[in-house]
């Protein structure tokens, strides 16, 4: 071997010895103690094609699940090129979540972080001092809690929720078919968007929001740079889902711009909301920038939406698998409506506070959901737990799906189960259900969203059937997702307790009960009562307050064989065809109408879409 040979030879034991060096430091990274078990898989993009492997189970991500049983409840491992410590320990994850500014930070991968970074976006450009974080957050959360916390939701916004989710079910039933999560998607978007910054989307806009908002929850896509994102770029015509995200996201904050400039141009158009107290702030807080408040109004619009929506699908799949549930449902919203005091109103804070079968379903739906792969925390220092540590740096993933699908915790936790939520233990629910978090940082949208999907659920009860028409696939990739949709059909019935109910909201005392009792029968279900229908049904009305004793002889028992001849009168008002599958209903002219300069002749028929007839 000449001495080029050698060199060459020398070389290449170098560069190997780099080589094994380098991927020995990756396989081994540097920790003051002893880091937890687990995988540091390939050096630069770790273990991130396994983590990102979907699969079409509502179960733990295989991912996690794996390497739990593998390594226990904490484990290392490293996704788009960080060192990352995930844990399913309900123990130290509650521990981490109170460790807000003092053992860990707020932190989310890429555009998310950018998108929440408070540093950087003081009004002056200067970087706001980690410091004054703990304020900013505390004032924005504040604000935040002010629009849509429980204390507004009782004051003012159950009737408007109510009243969007009556219109979003009348306008659903008129429809052949829908996709539930796109459906209800678009109806809590705009419902915000009008009630945070009086503001009316346009169609489809909240698609174009829930595309950003998956992207963004779409753990490590954009990581420009790394070797995992030219690997991707293959993978995924990955430029192109960037292009648009990124135009869609330009959008969404040149809307809030552009909203921002509007009211700021006219403030008589003041109302209160999120918007004005934005505006309001920024006399005083030196930290509200106009870019930073953009961010923050675009950053609460998404977080605002997407979510629930999940959560309603979700819990309407399961429903339609089980109807012991649904009839369970019905016992609650009827007794509800069985009790309710002023007839003529809506849902009051006190009926919504007594649907504690509903709650039970809202927060077995919240247990299986796990939208994410977990929530994220930064550690600022090194964290010791069960003898290990994890080093300053590290990312911490909570794992929010091993800890409420956790065998151990819950039985059966695949089964959609409300009544275990009877007999959890307080500890229990405190530790092993996180899905809004928990400490500081925990969900400043948790009571609107329980009221939402309770609300939804009282109207689609009480007053509606519905049955699956296609999809329903659940993907976690790791980000939940519903393949190609759920397709359900809505369908109006006349339910005989509501019906009744109804008929009879439409009268107070015995003089008038004959005329308003047949006029409200016409008006609301198009039949002209026989003579006497009006005494049964005030029959009905009076004795179902009394004690539900089902035995023959009693009043109760009476009733309830009255009532289930007023749900034949009902059922039978529904003409099984097809004038009624479109959801129109004929109406016969009872004298001549001139309408537009032409005449419909006594007896001629007149087609009214149901909704109309509704809001009559
Ligand atoms: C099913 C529905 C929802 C779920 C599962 C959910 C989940 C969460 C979670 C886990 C966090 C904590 C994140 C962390 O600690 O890193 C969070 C924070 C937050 N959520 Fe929600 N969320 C939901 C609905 C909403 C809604 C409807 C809104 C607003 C209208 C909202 C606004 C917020 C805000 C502002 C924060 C930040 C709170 C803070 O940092 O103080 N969320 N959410």
């Amino acid at each position: 071997m000449g001495p080029l040979g050698i060199l060459m030879y020398v070389m290449a034991l170098l560069v190997m010895g780099l080589i094994h060096y380098r991927v020995y430091r990756w396989r081994n990274p540097k920790c003051n103690g002893r880091l937890p078990p687990g995988s540091m898989g390939l050096p630069l993009i770790g273990e991130t094609i396994q983590f990102l492997i979907p699969s079409k189970s509502i179960d733990i991500p295989p991912f996690i699940k794996t390497r739990i049983m593998k390594y226990g409840p904490i484990f290392k491992t490293s996704l788009a090129g960080l060192p990352v410590v995930v844990s399913s320990d309900p123990e130290f994850n509650y521990y981490i979540l109170q460790q807000e500014g003092k053992l860990v930070e707020f932190w989310y991968l890429d555009s998310f972080a950018k998108l929440i970074d408070l540093r950087g976006l003081g009004r002056d450009g200067e970087s706001t001092p980690l410091t004054s974080i703990g304020h900013i957050h505390k004032y924005m959360r504040n604000m935040v809690l002010s629009q849509i916390g429980a204390e507004a939701l009782r004051k003012r916004i159950l009737p408007d929720m109510e009243e969007t989710c009556q219109k979003a079910l009348v306008d659903w039933s008129t429809q052949e078919s829908l996709d539930v999560k796109k459906a209800t998607s678009s109806v809590i978007f705009d419902f915000t968007a009008k009630l945070l910054y009086g503001f009316e989307p346009e169609k489809n806009m909240s698609e174009r929001f829930s595309y950003i908002f998956q992207g963004l929850l779409s753990f490590p896509l954009n990581i420009p740079g790394t070797v995992f994102h030219k690997c991707l770029k293959i993978y995924l015509a990955y430029d192109e889902l960037t292009q648009i995200f990124i135009q869609n996201q330009k959008m969404g904050l040149k809307l809030m711009k552009d909203l921002m400039d509007e009211r700021r141009a006219m403030p008589e158009k003041h109302r209160g909301d999120f918007l004005d107290q934005i505006l309001d702030g920024m006399k005083t807080e030196s930290f509200l920038s106009d870019d930073f408040s953009v961010l923050a109004m675009f950053a609460i619009l998404l977080a605002s939406f997407d979510i629930i929506s999940s959560s309603l699908t979700l819990a309407l799949m399961f429903l339609t698998e089980q109807p012991m549930v649904v009839k369970e449902l019905e016992k609650e919203h009827e007794e509800i409506l069985r009790n309710r005091e002023q007839r003529e109103g809506g849902l009051t804070w006190k009926e919504y506070k007594s649907m504690n079968f509903t709650m039970q379903v809202v927060n077995e739906s919240l247990r299986m959901l796990n939208v994410g792969p977990g929530i994220m925390r930064r550690a600022i220092r090194d964290i010791h737990v069960n003898g290990y540590t994890i080093p300053e740096g590290w990312t911490i993933v909570i794992a929010q799906s091993a800890l409420q699908l956790n065998p151990e915790t819950y039985d059966d936790p695949l089964s959609f189960n409300p009544w275990r939520w009877k007999n959890l233990e307080p500890t229990v629910v405190a530790k092993s259900f996180i899905p809004f978090g928990g400490g500081a940082r925990m969900c400043a949208g948790a009571d609107f969203t329980k009221a939402f999907i309770a609300v939804f659920l009282h109207h689609l009860i009480s007053k509606y059937s519905w049955e699956k028409v296609k999809g329903g696939e659940i993907i976690r990739s790791p980000v939940l997702g519903f393949g190609d949709g759920f397709y359900i059909k809505i369908r109006f019935i006349v339910n005989g307790l509501w019906a009744a109910w109804s008929v009879l909201s439409c009268y107070e005392n015995i003089v008038t009960i004959f005329v308003i009792f047949d006029f409200g029968a016409k008006l609301l279900c198009g039949f002209g009562p026989e003579k006497n229908t009006s005494e049964t049904f005030n029959f009905l009305n009076q004795d179902l307050m009394y004690f539900p004793l089902n035995i023959p002889g009693a009043t109760f028992y009476k009733c309830l064989k009255i009532q289930k001849m007023a749900m034949k009168l009902m059922k039978d008002l529904i003409v099984m065809d097809d004038e009624l599958y479109s959801q129109r209903i004929m109406r016969r002219a009872i004298g001549d109408i001139h309408v537009n300069g032409s005449t419909l002749y006594i007896n001629g028929n007149i087609s009214l879409e149901m909704s109309e007839m509704l809001y009559m």
